[in-house]
């Protein structure tokens, strides 16, 4: 069996081990006596399938009541609508970055149409489950009382990871934000989801420093980060060139850089005897590797290398010594002490100096965020967060942008429990994005980035029977117009009763969208005027397309694309009656 396989067996076992048993006792119970026998079979190895798998897993109850927008993505279509008044253009590159509000389940539903393995680096700072009003589950606050707090939170976690692994590319990772109240339970759930082998690690984060001895036992001054992998080996991570190495490190100088010294002998590398040679300094003094501890330890270089770099030695103290220097860049460490990542009232002032006024007490420090998305991005990563809020995320990404004239984009979600999205996340990035003026009349240079705001909506598929064609079209625009999101062009250039293009500066989207292929001709002599006039490329999707593309020959810089199932099925529902 292949692991995939396994993987699927455990699972099917694993969900079957309480539910299944129960259907198969409840079968029990009304069945013929001449049909026990076999469920008595089925029972028996069942539980010895159970035995054979792993004896340890994590178990919470399954939700007594569904959440209900988990139903609703059930019984109607998923879709979003954009705020067009919201649009936030500052620069002329057409390009535009999403903020959808609402409910991340609906948005990730959405983004599995639309981003399928698309997005580079997903970061997520979910509700902590403090029971102090932070977590809001099925429109519900989940208080102190409330005994199933815990499944509440996996069950709430579970849905929306699951649906965010598959948006995630395959040399990509995810960050999750988390504390000691669920950090244990989302070890284990993400072990699940992503797999153990892809965990990269947990970064402790030094929070604040706490100055007051008023805790009842140990101050906690740190959070955690935890980074998964879609498959480790495929994974890279920058350097980072940020980290402050302490100084006492490196106390020596010479002309190319500071260093510190390492012995050149080691008891701890594989002793060999071909290692244990004389080394002879310019004053002919003879060295040979120490006795530690009663055992000879060897050199760590070559007679050869030594030969070759002996000017670089250093002999002190009857040792000899090879320079260790001080690196640029380190390895990205899994603990961040570093001031810079305190939560200290800065990032609280920055977000009034924004506003305005006092809106969020906790946002993640921008310097944080900046560090994960510098260890793990590229100049043009698409970058997501699911769960923004105060868009300390979306801050970073156009921070780093501007640092290095990437063009790092970003989809960022967030509900708007309170007016958060409106009155917060949106205000924070609309100020931002242009110059502001801030709460200590400083004028702040703009950070560029565009931005389309997204609301998340339904087709109610009953209600379908009674719509008039005019605003099945309507809909119908709307389920095409995330094709449009799939490309990241937005600008509607036309549409028909047929089609609709839209177009940024060097491309075209065209979607073809009549069943009847009558027209197709048509919008292709269409398509090469717009070429006349403007030397585009063109991404053509044409519902239940008959051609090849020798058919279109004479369509320059042409891509035939397929459409996404998903997208299809909401089409054709809409279409169906
Ligand atoms: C801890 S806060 C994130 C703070 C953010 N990192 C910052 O620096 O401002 C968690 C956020 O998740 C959002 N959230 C919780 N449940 C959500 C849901 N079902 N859909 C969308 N957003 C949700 C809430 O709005 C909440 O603000």
């Amino acid at each position: 069996m292949n692991p995939e396989e396994l993987k699927q067996t455990y699972f099917k076992i694993r969900s079957s081990s309480v539910e299944h048993l129960k259907d198969l006792i409840h079968d029990l119970k009304w069945n013929k006596s001449d049909e026990l026998n076999e469920k008595i079979r089925e029972l028996e190895q069942e539980l010895e399938n159970l035995k054979n798998t792993k004896k340890y897993w994590l178990v919470w109850d399954s939700e007594k009541e569904h959440e209900q927008v988990v139903l609703d993505c059930q019984t109607k279509l998923p879709i979003l609508k954009e705020e067009k008044t919201r649009k936030i253009i500052n620069d002329n590159s057409w390009d535009s970055n999403l903020l959808i509000e609402w409910d991340n389940y609906h948005a990730l539903q959405v983004l599995n149409y639309t981003h399928k393995e698309a997005i580079d680096v997903i970061y997520i700072d979910p509700p902590y489950n403090t029971w102090n009003k932070d977590f809001i589950y099925n429109d519900k606050y989940i208080d102190k009382e409330d005994t199933y707090r815990h499944s509440k939170w996996l069950n709430f976690m579970d849905k929306r990871l699951r649906l965010a692994h598959n948006l995630l590319k395959e040399d990509w990772v995810i960050f999750i934000s988390i504390d000691d109240n669920e950090q244990a339970q989302l070890k284990l759930l993400c072990d699940e989801i992503f797999w153990e082998e892809n965990f990269v690690a947990k970064i402790i984060w030094k929070k604040k420093q706490w100055w007051w001895n008023d805790s009842t036992h140990i101050v906690v001054e740190h959070e955690y980060i935890y980074i998964y992998s879609k498959v480790l080996s495929k994974l890279i991570f920058n350097l980072d060139s940020e980290h402050v190495l302490s100084d006492s490190l490196y106390p020596f100088k010479d002309e190319k850089w500071e260093y510190w010294l390492v012995t050149l002998d080691k008891t701890s590398i594989r002793f060999s005897q071909s290692l244990v040679y004389e080394i002879i300094d310019k004053n002919w003094n003879i060295y040979l590797p120490r006795i530690v501890k009663w055992r000879q330890s060897c050199w760590r270089w070559w007679k050869e290398k030594v030969k070759n770099e002996f000017d670089s030695l250093v002999f002190k103290d009857w040792k000899v010594y090879t320079k260790y220097y001080r690196p640029e860049w380190v390895t990205p460490k899994s603990l961040l002490y570093d001031t810079r990542f305190w939560r200290t009232e800065t990032w609280k002032e920055l977000l009034i100096e924004i506003l305005w006024r006092n809106s969020f007490s906790y946002p993640k420090p921008l310097e944080l965020l900046k560090h994960l998305l510098r260890i793990s991005t590229r100049d043009n990563s698409l970058v997501a967060d699911f769960m923004a809020w105060s868009w300390t995320t979306w801050h970073a990404v156009l921070d780093l942008n501007k640092e290095d004239w990437g063009n790092r984009k970003f989809i960022l979600c967030t509900n708007n429990e309170n007016n958060i999205c409106e009155e917060i996340t949106y205000e924070r990035i609309k100020r931002v994005s242009n110059w502001y003026t801030n709460s200590k009349w400083k004028e702040i240079e703009w950070l560029w980035g565009n931005l389309r705001y997204y609301k998340t909506d339904f087709v109610e598929i009953e209600s379908l029977k009674e719509i008039t064609d005019k605003q099945k079209l309507e809909l119908t625009y709307n389920a095409w117009e995330l094709l449009a999101i799939k490309e990241w062009i937005y600008n509607e250039l036309e549409k028909n009763d047929f089609w609709q293009i839209f177009e940024n500066k060097t491309e075209i989207v065209a979607i073809y969208f009549k069943e009847s292929t009558r027209k197709v001709q048509e919008m292709k002599e269409r398509l090469k005027e717009i070429q006349t006039k403007k030397w585009w490329k063109v991404k053509w999707y044409i519902y239940n397309n008959p051609f090849d593309k020798t058919d279109f020959k004479d369509l320059k810089w042409l891509e035939l694309k397929d459409i996404p199932d998903p997208i299809l099925k909401v089409y054709r529902e809409i279409n169906r009656v």
